[in-house]
């Protein structure tokens, strides 16, 4: 990444931004892998939260009205209710933000194509329509495509430093550090670019089955199951055939995993040391559902009372986008529609007062033919002053060719010869134009390798 990378303006507070897809039922894994650590991070009295349900990403995946807005209401209940405070984060609905579709549109228009081709989700279900013997683009929505798109409109619309995400997540911070760089590189230093957070300790839980716990794999044990449905799941729990009086393996055992993720260190050694005497499963499951019931108890409360008054989550989340707009996102997207050129058209662009960038920062290439029949070019610098025209060319695509190659060489390989010719790579380039030197015209190329960084 460039080393101008723009941070956080001195003196205000570090944001951190995290996204919550609406598209299931909170289980144990998110509760102990996402939420807690993130309830516990948003106390953090040095940083400026954000959280919010991410609904427009969730259409990409569910596509039964009921159950987006039944998972929007039970993630928004069950962070609530594990102590999320909205007095002190902003928390908020990605659809009660139009801005940041409209951002999503604006980052459109300058987001590569092909990174979003080598994104990672997209990728596997190419990859898995080729297995299956099936068009490459076979049922994928440009939804998903699209997807890191809407994500680093999240991030960047509020000015995130910070985004904790897991490991599958990582490219598309990358991705909104791309887009962001593209957008301010064009149009003038709109956005902060975010960083991704990975937090290497949080714990994976075992499901079930004992693989991953994951909504895919159907293991799940959802976090705010009535008691009697938590204790049962929890006596569901796949383990090995040793007898009561056995010592157990720890390390293999799942319910000890489990155990482990709601415990003191204390009580996780005591547990251990039974493993060792062979208490027998039965028990062991007793005890892992005593210790989590003891947790989650008190929250499920909560839940079941927030949940049973829908408006009032309603209206927080509404109060929360109404704020988050006045102050950010409404002022921002003004900015970044006069920065993109949608502009009062009464308005004459010499009163315009400077906000950003006034002229295209990129360097440009112009490609025409000449009455000879012939293919040439100009290049005209950042701002807008002709440098070099070049020799003829036989046709458009030779033209091209060498231009593509100029571009990627970004000014290595040019040399003058004679006082106004230039040289690139052994052939002939073309002229000077009038006071134009070799060096702005080193300076103009280097300008495409900062673009396509
Ligand atoms: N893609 C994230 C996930 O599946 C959810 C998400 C959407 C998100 N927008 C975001 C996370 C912005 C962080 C920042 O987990």
């Amino acid at each position: 990444m460039s080393a101008s990378t723009p941070t956080a303006a001195p003196g205000r507070k570090t944001r951190i931004l995290t996204g919550i897809t609406t598209s299931g039922t909170p289980h144990l894994g998110n509760y102990v892998g996402a939420i807690r650590p993130a309830v516990a991070a948003s106390r953090a009295p040095d940083a400026e939260s954000y959280y919010f349900l991410a609904d427009l990403h969730a259409l990409i995946k569910v596509q039964t009205p009921e159950r987006v807005q039944r998972s929007t209401l039970e993630i928004a209940a069950t962070w609530l209710a594990c102590g999320l405070d909205p007095d002190k984060v902003w928390f908020y609905r990605q659809s009660d933000i139009p801005e940041i579709s409209e951002l999503t549109w604006l980052l459109t228009c300058v987001a590569g194509k092909g990174i979003l081709n080598r994104a990672h989700a997209y990728k596997a279900a190419v990859d898995k329509n080729r297995l299956d013997g099936e068009d490459d683009d076979a049922g994928i929505t440009a939804g998903l495509f699209m997807y890191p798109v809407l994500m680093a409109a999240d991030i960047l619309i509020f000015g995130a430093d910070k985004v904790p995400v897991g490991r599958d997540q990582v490219q598309h911070i990358e991705m909104a550090r791309d887009f962001g760089q593209r957008f301010n590189h064009l149009y003038g230093q709109y956005f902060t670019l975010p960083e991704a957070v990975i937090d290497e300790q949080v714990a994976t839980l075992p499901g079930l089955d004992g693989r991953k716990m994951s909504k895919s794999y159907d293991n799940t044990i959802p976090l705010f199951s009535p008691r009697a449905t938590l204790q049962k799941l929890i006596a569901s729990i796949v383990t090995d055939s040793k007898a009561p009086g056995e010592p157990k393996d720890v390390d293999n055992s799942n319910v000890f995993q489990l155990y482990q993720a709601f415990a003191s260190v204390e009580e996780t050694a005591a547990f251990r040391r039974e493993f060792e005497h062979g208490i027998g499963w039965g028990d062991a499951k007793q005890r892992l559902f005593e210790r989590i019931d003891a947790e989650v108890a008190p929250l499920r409360e909560r839940y079941e009372a927030l949940i049973a008054e829908p408006q009032k989550i309603e209206k927080l989340l509404r109060e929360g986008a109404q704020r988050l707009r006045a102050q950010h996102a409404t002022p921002l997207l003004r900015k970044l529609h006069e920065a993109v050129g949608l502009r009062d058209l009464a308005q004459v662009a010499s009163e315009r007062k400077a906000t950003g960038k006034q002229s295209a920062a990129v360097a440009q290439f112009k490609q025409y033919r000449e009455n000879d029949g012939r293919f040439y070019f100009k290049l005209v610098d950042a701002g807008g002053r002709l440098l070099l025209q070049s020799a003829g060319h036989a046709s458009a695509r030779d033209a091209g060719q060498l231009i593509a190659r100029l571009k990627q060489g970004a000014g290595a390989g040019i040399a003058s010869e004679g006082a106004r010719e230039l040289r690139f790579d052994g052939v002939s380039l073309g002229e000077l134009v009038e006071d134009a030197t070799i060096d702005d015209v080193v300076t103009a190329l280097a300008g495409f390798a900062e673009d396509a960084a």
